[in-house]
């Protein structure tokens, strides 16, 4: 039976240290600020700028929530935008994807401040993940995963490291960060995704399966070799008649049969989930510290 990684206690922990660097910035009369943008009323995309709200209050960080109507215009995002890069009390700013169909988020992303943008989504901080440059932002849902491996003690150095899909969000800023040349990555990564041929006999050749496909699931026992470490980044509705809510939240891994042959897997929830919003606040002690 595969090890339990416990992404709830690891968040804490994380959680310990950001605590100290906050105090610290709080002695040079920093509160590091957050602006969280929620374009529209997507119940799951409010829940998630809710918990991030609560998090910062939490942590004593400055949190600004900015909930606006589905009808809002790209001008009048932009413009908030604008208002935000030159408000000297927000550091890090998060515009919460997807935004309705008629914004176009490739232009928001690009309108942000590189130096506030924390979610890591501006070309500038891409870039600077590609060039290995430290100063950039990377993506939360990545940097999580990466402190996961390294809290559980998992070797990364020169371990295969298989990701299942290509987002911008998790798969391909992941593969970069994982070849990363320094001792937190050195992985051979490979990428696998919808289009792959034969994919189960890469995957079996995985010291690590890093799954964020979007597919409830999919990677079963047949794609994993025996002691092989899973990664489950897949948050996925399924109906449940026997839940209040009528569906239930699984990750991409079929967690009974797959976990009977890894060495470690994370469950959904309690695995990558609760890191991704620690990397958040972690990004934005960052970005508070590089703008004193
Ligand atoms: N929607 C789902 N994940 C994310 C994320 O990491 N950042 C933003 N801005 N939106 C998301």
């Amino acid at each position: 039976m595969a090890k339990l990684i416990d992404g709830r206690a690891i968040a804490e922990k994380v959680y310990v240290d950001l605590c100290r660097e906050i105090a610290e910035l709080k002695e040079k009369d920093v509160t590091p600020g957050l602006a969280v943008v929620l374009v529209g009323d997507d119940p799951a995309s409010r829940a998630y700028v809710r918990s991030k709200d609560k998090m910062c209050r939490e942590l004593g960080l400055h949190s600004l929530k900015l909930e606006l109507p589905a009808s809002t215009t790209q001008t009048e995002l932009l413009s908030r935008v604008e208002e935000l890069n030159a408000d000297s009390a927000i550091h890090g700013i998060l515009v919460q994807s997807p935004p309705p169909a008629h914004i176009d988020e490739t232009a928001i992303v690009r309108a942000l401040d590189p130096r506030k943008d924390v979610d890591g989504f501006h070309p500038e901080n891409v870039a600077k993940l590609v060039l290995d440059d430290s100063s950039g932002f990377v993506p939360c849902t990545p940097l999580g995963v990466q402190r996961l491996l390294i809290e559980s003690k998992i070797n990364i150095n020169g371990a295969h490291v298989v990701v299942l899909g290509r987002s911008m969000i998790v798969g391909k800023p992941l593969a970069l960060l994982l070849m990363q040349k320094n001792e937190k990555a050195n992985a051979t990564v490979t990428v696998v995704h919808s289009r792959s041929r034969d994919l189960a006999e890469i995957t079996r050749t995985a010291d690590i399966i890093i799954s964020a496909i979007g597919r409830a699931g999919f990677v079963q026992a047949d794609h994993v070799r025996e002691g092989a470490v899973v990664i489950d980044v897949g948050i996925n509705r399924v109906e449940d008649a026997a839940s209040e809510r009528g569906y239930r939240l699984v990750g991409d891994v079929a967690f009974d049969e797959v976990s009977k042959k890894a060495s470690a897997i994370t469950p959904v929830p309690g695995g990558v989930g609760p890191m991704t919003i620690a990397m958040l606040i972690s990004n934005t002690v960052k970005a508070a510290r590089q703008l004193l």
